[in-house]
């Protein structure tokens, strides 16, 4: 698949089938994440990736905004260290491995993590260090059914050449 067909059909996806995610797949996910740009190429990111059964309902109990990790087959957990720009940086690994995931046909939904009132618990449940922060959760997966892309604002609606 070329980068922009990729773009243009990655959607969220929250359901999956009851089929597994082979460790090389999700590898490779995490070399797309790790290959992205960075401030002053710190590269802050570190991701555990979860494929237990019971890690991943622990983790739809404690989100509410991610009940569907229950019935994902995986999910990759994105922390980064408290640099400056760790948002940015975290947010770009993340949308890698969502572009990844899609030419690789597999379903993801990006999960928030920073600011959120879990992120103390889901860093205790895996042991990360405390200076680390939560970026998101991608939940990972064949897709149940097909989801297209939502209509997204037009161009001609964003684009402002030279000026506001
Ligand atoms: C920073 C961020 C946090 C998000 N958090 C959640 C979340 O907690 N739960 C969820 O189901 N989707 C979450 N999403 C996915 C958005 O709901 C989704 O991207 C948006 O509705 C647009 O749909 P699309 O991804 O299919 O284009 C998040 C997306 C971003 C970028």
């Amino acid at each position: 698949m070329e980068t922009f067909d990729a773009l243009c059909k990655r959607a969220s996806v929250r359901e999956y089938l009851d089929k597994p995610v082979s460790k090389a797949l999700l590898e490779q996910l995490v070399d797309a994440g790790r290959r992205a740009p960075s401030a002053r190429a710190v590269e802050p990111w570190e991701f555990v990736v979860v494929t237990e059964r019971p890690t991943l309902d622990k983790l739809g109990a404690m989100i509410s905004t991610g009940l569907f990790l229950k019935q994902a087959t995986a999910c990759i957990v994105v922390f980064c260290s408290d640099t400056k720009y760790y948002l940015e940086d975290g947010s770009a690994a993340t949308e890698n491995i969502l572009l990844a995931a899609t030419d690789l046909g597999l379903g993801t939904c990006w999960i928030a993590g920073d600011k959120k009132e879990y992120c103390e618990d889901v860093a205790r449940l895996f042991g990360v260090p405390e200076h680390m922060k939560l970026i998101s959760l991608i939940s990972v997966g064949w897709a149940a059914k097909d989801v297209k892309q939502r209509k997204h604002r037009l161009v001609k609606d964003v684009l402002h050449w030279e000026k506001f």
